[in-house]
C-alpha cells in the first residue's frame, strides 16, 4: 500500500462534509476521493442493469466491474457523463440499501484504497477513518443535528427549484442515519481516534480551517 498521507472525513449525509473534503483537498493539493459516488454508480449501475437491490452477489459483481471515472466536478459511468443522475433522490435510497450488503463493501474495497496516492488524498465517506484507511494520519467525524442537515438540504433544493418539506427532509435525515448507523458492516461511526467536528453552528469556512489545523498537527508540520 502507497505510504502517502491520509485525512478521513466520516459522518453521515449533508453534514457538509463532501464540501469540506474537497476544500480540504484543494488547499493542501491532495487527491479526493468521494467513496458515496461509488456506491450511488453501484445502485445506479444495478437500476439501469435490472439488477435488484437486494441481489447481493449481482450487485456485488456490477460494483468489481465498475466503469467508474472521475473527471474534476462531473462522474462518468462508461461513456455516460451522471454527475447529476447520481444525485437523484432514489439513487441516494439505493445507494444507502446496496451499501449495507458486506459482498459490495468487499467489492470496493481495494478500488477505494488505490485513491491513495502521492502527494496525499483526502477521503470522504462513511467508514474511512474506521474501515479503508484505519491508518490516515489525521481522521475527523463530522456531524450537525439532523435539523440542521434537513434545513441545509431544503435550501439546496430550493435553490434548484424543486418543492421540499422540511419535517419530511428531517424524518428522511432521521431515517437514513438510523440505516447507516445500525447496519452490520461498517456502520456510521467515529474512529475512537477521530476529531469530532459539530458543524451545527459553524461554518464551511471554519471547519475547513478545523480540518487542516487537526491535520497539521497529528502530521507535526
Ligand atoms: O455520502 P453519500 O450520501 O453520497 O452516500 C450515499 C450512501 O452510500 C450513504 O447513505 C451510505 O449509506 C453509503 N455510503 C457508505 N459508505 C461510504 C460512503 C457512502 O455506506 N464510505
Amino acid at each position: 500500500m502507497s505510504d502517502s498521507p491520509v485525512i478521513t472525513i466520516d459522518g453521515p449525509s449533508a453534514s457538509g462534509k463532501g464540501t469540506v473534503a474537497a476544500r480540504v483537498a484543494r488547499a493542501l493539493g491532495f487527491h479526493f476521493l468521494d467513496s458515496g459516488a461509488l456506491y450511488r454508480l453501484t445502485a445506479l449501475a444495478a437500476l439501469k442493469a435490472g439488477v435488484a437491490l437486494d441481489d447481493e452477489a449481482g450487485v456485488a459483481k456490477l460494483a468489481a466491474a465498475l466503469p467508474a471515472r472521475f473527471d474534476g466536478g462531473a462522474v462518468w459511468l462508461g461513456d455516460e457523463n451522471v454527475t447529476d443522475a447520481i444525485r437523484a433522490e432514489a439513487v441516494g435510497e439505493g445507494a444507502s440499501k446496496v451499501a449495507a450488503l458486506p459482498a459490495v463493501r468487499a467489492a470496493l474495497l481495494e478500488r477505494q484504497r488505490a485513491y491513495r496516492q502521492a502527494p496525499g488524498l483526502v477521503a470522504d465517506g462513511r467508514d474511512m477513518g474506521t474501515v479503508i484507511f484505519p491508518d490516515a494520519v489525521a481522521k475527523v467525524y463530522l456531524t450537525a443535528s439532523a435539523e440542521a442537515r434537513a434545513e441545509r438540504r431544503y435550501k439546496q433544493l430550493i435553490e434548484k427549484g424543486n418543492s421540499a418539506s422540511l419535517p419530511a427532509l428531517v424524518a428522511d435525515m432521521q431515517a437514513r442515519d438510523a440505516r447507516d448507523a445500525t447496519r452490520a458492516v461498517a456502520p456510521l461511526k467515529p474512529a475512537p481516534d477521530a476529531l469530532l467536528l459539530d458543524t451545527t453552528h459553524m461554518d464551511i469556512e471554519s471547519a475547513v480551517q478545523a480540518v487542516l489545523a487537526h491535520y497539521r498537527r497529528k502530521s507535526g508540520m
